[in-house]
């Protein structure tokens, strides 16, 4: 039965009252209040909370955060995007000195754009003479057009199926029905990102566990696979119970949850559990720089955008000087991942140490001026007694 089918019918049967939300999938109703956090999602991985902290790729990760949120009950993540197959095993063997709970490593499917293939060396010369005043301005020689650009996924797998997370979570399409197979024999479960309803149903007709829903509010990449991300731009509010009348496998909503309100507003749409990035980014845990963190907590943080100026992938980020002057410019930049290795040569990506904030990628969702919180583990415990109603 759909899920929308299924609470119509609990209401009919005089169990819960429509003015009440109704979350995730519970077993029984009539204790929902105490088990807000007994969900599809918590049991299919035996966590105490349905709280994910999002992973982060760039190198903003780390082993601490990742620790923690899964010592504290809830998913904690590590986002493998930059990492070598060897460097993944060591993080991960990092990660269980500090834990013995579940944690989830993550990758990007797609992590080369096709147009690489069309770029050309007279594209590039258009790229650095857009970028030349800034250059100059700091003093910086106009880069050489860098290579080695390859695909590093199809290593970064064989590191999964000797790490063996509790979880696999990916973005930027769904992996080959061979690589998912070898997730199921491996005891790891599968988590893909979807940001429209077709890609939730795609995710679930390959036979992943579960799927992140990101509305477009979400911090970092925008990582549509079936339609450009562009074209991709759904409110979580509006995604989450379009998701949920269509798929059965568990979802974890994203995007825009900030605090106890959007669990509760997101487990009522339909979720069964959240992740939060933006929140986590901005704790001492996190890799992230100090002048990012600082920033996310300024007025400045109210005002973010999408942007390709420092990826090549559409992205959101607190707006600067970069992502404003050159918005009418985007049809210039490089795809992905020759526009960050570009940018990594003015010191604006990655943004792992503190550099010059008109340039810089301050990654925040819409919800960044929210936060409150400077400590992951005040952060969990914060948010877990909000929602156990203390
Ligand atoms: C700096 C940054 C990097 C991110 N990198 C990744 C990534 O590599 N893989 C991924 O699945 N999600 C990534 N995300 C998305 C988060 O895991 C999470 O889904 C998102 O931040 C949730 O939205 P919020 O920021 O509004 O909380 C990133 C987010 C940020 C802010």
């Amino acid at each position: 039965m759909k899920r929308r089918n299924a609470v119509k019918a609990i209401v009919l049967a005089g169990v819960s009252s429509p003015s009440l939300p109704v979350f995730g999938h519970q077993p029984s109703l009539k204790s929902k209040k105490a088990m807000w956090n007994k969900t599809k999602f918590t049991a299919l991985l035996g966590i105490d909370y349905p709280i994910v902290q999002g992973p982060f790729g760039g190198g903003l990760s780390s082993v601490k955060l990742t620790s923690t949120v899964s010592n504290a009950g809830g998913l904690g993540s590590f986002g493998g995007q930059p990492y070598s197959a060897k460097e993944i095993i060591k993080i991960s063997k990092e990660i269980r000195k500090f834990s013995n709970k579940p944690f989830n490593i993550n990758l990007w499917v797609n992590d080369r754009d096709a147009r690489l293939a069309t770029f050309g060396d007279d594209d590039y010369k258009k790229l650095t003479a857009l970028f030349e005043p800034y250059f100059n301005e700091l003093g910086l020689p106009i880069p050489e057009r860098p290579s080695n650009l390859g695909t590093k996924f199809e290593e970064q797998i064989e590191a999964i199926y000797e790490a063996k997370p509790a979880i696999f979570s990916f973005v930027y399409g769904i992996p080959s029905a061979n690589i998912l197979e070898n997730c199921r024999r491996l005891g790891i479960k599968t988590l893909g990102a979807a940001t429209t309803v077709d890609e939730a149903i795609a995710l679930e007709n390959a036979g992943v566990d579960a799927i992140v829903a990101t509305g477009f509010e979400a911090g970092g990449h925008r990582v549509s696979f079936l339609r450009s991300a562009e074209d991709s731009l759904t409110g979580t509010f509006s995604l989450i119970p379009q998701v949920a009348d269509q798929v059965k496998i568990p979802i974890i909503a994203a995007g825009g949850i900030a605090d106890s309100r959007g669990i509760k507003a997101a487990l009522a749409l339909g979720a069964d559990a959240v992740q939060m990035g933006t929140a986590f980014l901005a704790t001492a845990q996190s890799n992230a720089s100090q002048d990012h963190k600082d920033k996310l907590f300024t007025p400045d943080a109210k005002y973010t955008t999408l942007t390709k100026v420092f990826t090549g992938r559409l992205s959101r980020g607190i707006r600067n000087r970069l992502t404003e002057e050159l918005k009418e410019h985007e049809n210039l930049l490089a795809p992905y991942p020759l526009q960050s290795k570009f940018m990594g040569f003015l010191k604006s990506y990655p943004a792992t140490t503190n550099s010059n904030p008109d340039f810089k990628a301050f990654w925040a969702g819409q919800s960044a001026s929210l936060l409150k919180y400077r400590d992951a583990k005040i952060l969990m415990e914060t948010l877990v007694k909000e929602m156990n109603g203390k």
